[in-house]
């Protein structure tokens, strides 16, 4: 099949095109950057350069290439987020450009491969975090969301929704949204890489354990992700898919292992009311409120094997 991917240069549409190309399908790799797009050949796409923020530059992106599947995996995330940022992302430059991408940035791309007579579409979400917090510590699709998120997360929450409702419900084709957990691995903010920005706070013991430490976290390894997007592209019903791994745990369990693993110290540990003093309700609630997703439907409906189905062996096998 033809496929255009939107993002193709991103932590995980770079993992993700080799994968289409070695399935047989010709990709084409969108960028906003110039410079980027022999990086996009040398992964086997053939590149485009669109401003994915300008309805006309990518209708004529997307009209050109004629895709029978687009994927949207578009964000504004890397560089590295300040403390003030980390508390509030609904103020970070980063977040806000982020949710233009995921609201005017999708109704782009739907538009655009409606009117090219493209006929699946398969979007990027982000599942941690947005459970209710309460009910068990693992959640599916079918379970609510916070109707009550922190005010901080408000914006990023919205976003999401806008995107997977958007995306869902198209009738000219059929609308897949991907709620990924947390990325680990080569080209993420988690990997061994010197420049990491999550793995650099954990090794300066800058990521303290909150409280009790019971937030449950999902995580995924990039591969495994890029892995279930590949599938995604080919096959699976219309709806929301949760795409982490078999291990939901909590921040007191994965934490300390993926310190060690990272050959840093163990993490400090921080009562809840010092937590959210220094960083805040948002990632207070993180550290201990938040629940994990189950990933049994994309494995049942997908038919999704995952390389690394914990993080405990990511962590010790798979950071690049
Ligand atoms: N689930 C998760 O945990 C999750 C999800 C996403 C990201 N992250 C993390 O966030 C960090 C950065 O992510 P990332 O590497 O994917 O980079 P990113 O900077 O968020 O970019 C993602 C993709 O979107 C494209 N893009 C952004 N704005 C665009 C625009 N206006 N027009 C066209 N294309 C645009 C970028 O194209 P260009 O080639 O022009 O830059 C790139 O291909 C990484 O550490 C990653 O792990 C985590």
């Amino acid at each position: 099949m033809k496929v255009f991917v939107a993002g193709a240069s991103g932590a995980l549409g770079a993992q993700l095109v080799p994968k289409l190309v070695a399935a047989g399908h010709e990709v084409v790799g969108m960028t906003r950057t110039a410079s980027k797009q022999d990086g996009l050949r040398a992964l086997g796409a053939r590149p485009v350069v669109a401003d994915a923020l300008d309805p006309d530059a990518v209708a004529s992106v997307v009209g050109e290439a004629e895709p029978e599947v687009i994927v949207h995996q578009l964000t504004a995330l890397s560089g590295k987020m300040s403390i003030r940022d980390a508390r509030h992302p609904d103020r970070s430059s980063m977040a806000k450009m982020t949710n233009r991408l995921r609201t005017e940035g999708t109704d782009h791309l739907l538009a655009a491969g409606r009117a090219v007579g493209a006929r699946r579409f398969v979007a990027q979400s982000f599942g941690a975090f947005r459970f209710a917090r309460t009910g068990g510590p693992v959640q599916t699709e079918a379970d609510p969301l916070d109707p009550n998120p922190p005010g901080a997360l408000r914006l990023v929450v919205e976003g999401l929704l806008y995107l997977e409702d958007a995306v869902t419900t198209i009738e000219w084709g059929e609308g897949l949204a991907l709620r990924y957990g947390g990325f680990y691995g080569p080209g993420t903010g988690i990997s061994l890489a010197p420049d990491a920005v999550m793995a650099a706070l954990i090794r300066k013991r800058r990521f303290p354990i909150v409280g009790g430490g019971g937030g449950v976290w999902s995580h995924i390894h990039i591969e495994d992700a890029a892995a279930a997007t590949a599938i995604a592209v080919e096959r699976g019903r219309p709806g929301v898919y949760n795409i982490v791994d078999d291990e939901p745990a909590p921040v007191r369990e994965w934490l300390p292992v993926l310190a060690s693993a990272l050959g840093a110290k163990p993490p400090r540990r921080v009562p809840r009311w010092l937590g959210r003093l220094a960083a805040g309700e948002m990632a207070t609630v993180m550290m201990t409120d938040v629940r994990g997703a189950s990933n049994a439907k994309a494995k049942r409906e997908l038919g999704w094997e995952l390389r690394y189905p914990s993080w405990r062996l990511g962590v010790t096998k798979g950071l690049g």
